[in-house]
C-alpha cells in the first residue's frame, strides 16, 4: 500500500519521544526490569454513531506522540531493550471515511519504534512478550476493560508455566515512574506550554475587549473559543467558566448562559490545550470596564494575594509556600474589610478564611490541567524545582449571608497565572493578559 498522505497533525520529528521511552526503560531496569504496557485512550461514543472529540491518553502520548486511537506501547527492559507499538492496520475502505492511518510499518519508522504490529495481533502476542519477565508495569483500576484485558494476558503467560516458561510475579503501577517524569517538563514541553499560555492570554484579552453590559456569557465564551482554535489549539483544556455576577461564586459554573448587567464583575477561567498541553488562566473584571466600590477593594485584595503567592514561587521554597503567602494576605484583608473578626494569626490557624477562600492556591499543570505528580514526599511538602509548572490562583467568593455586609454579596474574584519554576526563580507563561486594575481598564476602553 502507498505511504499514507502526510499527517499534518503529527508532532515535529525532533520531539524527544524516543528519549523519554529510553529514560523510562532505564528506570524500570534499575527496579528489576520487566515489561511496560501503556494503552492509549478509547474512543467514546456521544450518541448514536457520533463520537466525542478524540484525545489520546496523556501517558501514552507523552511516550509516543502518536495520535490515533486503538494503540498500545510495549517496552521491554533488559540488556537489549525493545520498543514496540501496536496500532491500527492500514485499511483503504476505512481510511476513506475516517482519514489516513499510519499503519504499523510507517508508524514504526515515523515514531522511532523498533517494531510495530497490527492491533489485531495484540491480545495474542502479549502473553509471549510477558514470558520469562520479572514484572509487568501498567496502569490498573482506571478502566475496567483494560484491567480485564491485561489480566487475561497475564493469565495467558501463566498458562505456559508448566512448559517451563516464567511469568511476571510482580505488577507495578507505571504511574509511579511516569508521574515523576512528567512533573519535570523537558524543553519540548516547555515550548508548547509557553505557546499554550500565549494563545490563552490572547483569548482572555479578546474577552475583555468584547465584554459589555447586555451581552451574554456565551458570546464571550465564543470569543475565547475562536482565539484558541485560530491559534492552532485543538480544544479547551477544560470547560470554560464564564461567570458573571453571582455565578462567579459557583466554582465550577459552566452554563455560561446569563445576560451580563452593568455594575457586575465577570470571572473567566479558561485555557486552551495545544498538542496535549494545557494552560489555565483566570481573570476577573468589571462588565462595564470600571472597577468601583467594594468590588474594587476585594479585587485589590486578591491581586495583593496573587502578588505575594507569585513572589513565593522559586526553587528551594516548598509546594505550600505560595498558598501560605496567599492565605496570610487574604485573611488580613478579610479582617480589614470587616468580613472576619479576630486576630489574623488565630483566624489562619482556625482556617476561618475558608468561608471566603475554599480552594488551594494552585496545582501542577501539564498535559492534564490538574497534572500528575505528588505534592508531598515522605509526608513533607515537596520542594519546588526547575521544570515544574504550577498555577497560582488565589480568589475570594462572597455569598449572600446575614452576617456579611450586603455591599460584598455575590462578588467572586480569582486571578490565576501559570508559573514555570526556573533555576533563578520562575517564569510566568500567562502574563500576556493584564492583571493590574489600570491595565485592565485601559484594555477594555480599546
Ligand atoms: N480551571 C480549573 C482550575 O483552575 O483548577
Ligand atoms: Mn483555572
Ligand atoms: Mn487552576
Amino acid at each position: 500500500m502507498t505511504r499514507p498522505s502526510p499527517a499534518f497533525s503529527d508532532p515535529a520529528p525532533d520531539f524527544p519521544f524516543r528519549a523519554r521511552r529510553e529514560r523510562l526503560l532505564a528506570q524500570m531496569a534499575a527496579q528489576g526490569g520487566g515489561v511496560a504496557v501503556v494503552p492509549t485512550a478509547p474512543e467514546r461514543e456521544r450518541n448514536r454513531g457520533t463520537f466525542y472529540p478524540y484525545r489520546p491518553d496523556s501517558h501514552f502520548y507523552y511516550l509516543s506522540g502518536f495520535r490515533e486511537p486503538d494503540a498500545v506501547i510495549v517496552l521491554v527492559a533488559g540488556a537489549t531493550p525493545r520498543q514496540l507499538l501496536f496500532c491500527r492496520a492500514r485499511d483503504e475502505e476505512q481510511e476513506i471515511w475516517t482519514g489516513s492511518r499510519h499503519g504499523p510499518e510507517f508508524a514504526a519508522e515515523r515514531f522511532g519504534f523498533d517494531e510495530a504490529w497490527a492491533m489485531e495481533t495484540f491480545d495474542h502476542k502479549l502473553p509471549g512478550l510477558l514470558a520469562n519477565q520479572p514484572a509487568l508495569w501498567t496502569g490498573l483500576a482506571a478502566d475496567p476493560a483494560w484491567d480485564r484485558r491485561i489480566l487475561a494476558a497475564l493469565g495467558g503467560a501463566r498458562a505456559n508455566v508448566r512448559a517451563g516458561t516464567g511469568a511476571p510475579r510482580t505488577v507495578h503501577e507505571i504511574s509511579s515512574l511516569l508521574d515523576e517524569m512528567r512533573l519535570i517538563k523537558d524543553d519540548a514541553e516547555i515550548a508548547l506550554m509557553r505557546r499554550a499560555g500565549e494563545i490563552s492570554a490572547a483569548a482572555h484579552s479578546q474577552a475583555m475587549r468584547a465584554t459589555r453590559p447586555g451581552r451574554f456569557e456565551y458570546e464571550i465564551e465564543a470569543e475565547l473559543l475562536r482565539v484558541f482554535r485560530a491559534g492552532g489549539s485543538q480544544f479547551p483544556a477544560y470547560p470554560s467558566i464564564v461567570a458573571s455576577g453571582p455565578n462567579a461564586c459557583v466554582l465550577h459554573y459552566v452554563d455560561n448562559d446569563r445576560r451580563m448587567a452593568d455594575g457586575e464583575l465577570l470571572l473567566i477561567d479558561a485555557g486552551c490545550e495545544l498538542d496535549g498541553y494545557a494552560a489555565d488562566i483566570t481573570r476577573s473584571f468589571p462588565v462595564n470596564g470600571r472597577f468601583t466600590g467594594p468590588q474594587r477593594d476585594l479585587y485589590q485584595l486578591v491581586l495583593a494575594a496573587n502578588h505575594a503567592a507569585r513572589a513565593a514561587v522559586r526553587p528551594g521554597n516548598d509546594w505550600n509556600t505560595p498558598h501560605e503567602a496567599a492565605v496570610a494576605v487574604l485573611t488580613q484583608g478579610f479582617v480589614d474589610l470587616g468580613l472576619l473578626a479576630g486576630k489574623t494569626e488565630d483566624l489562619i490557624e482556625a482556617s476561618a478564611y475558608r468561608r471566603f477562600y475554599m480552594h488551594r492556591t494552585g496545582h501542577w499543570l501539564g498535559m492534564d490541567v490538574h497534572d500528575v505528580g505528588q505534592y508531598k514526599v515522605d509526608d513533607q511538602w515537596r520542594p519546588l524545582a526547575p521544570g515544574m509548572v504550577l498555577t497560582v490562583e488565589p480568589g475570594c467568593y462572597i455569598r449572600a449571608a446575614d452576617d456579611v455586609p450586603e455591599a460584598f454579596w455575590n462578588i467572586g474574584i480569582r486571578i490565576e497565572d501559570n508559573a514555570l519554576v526556573t533555576a533563578e526563580g520562575c517564569e510566568y507563561l500567562t502574563d500576556g493578559v493584564p492583571r493590574e486594575i489600570a491595565d485592565i481598564e485601559a484594555l477594555m476602553r480599546e
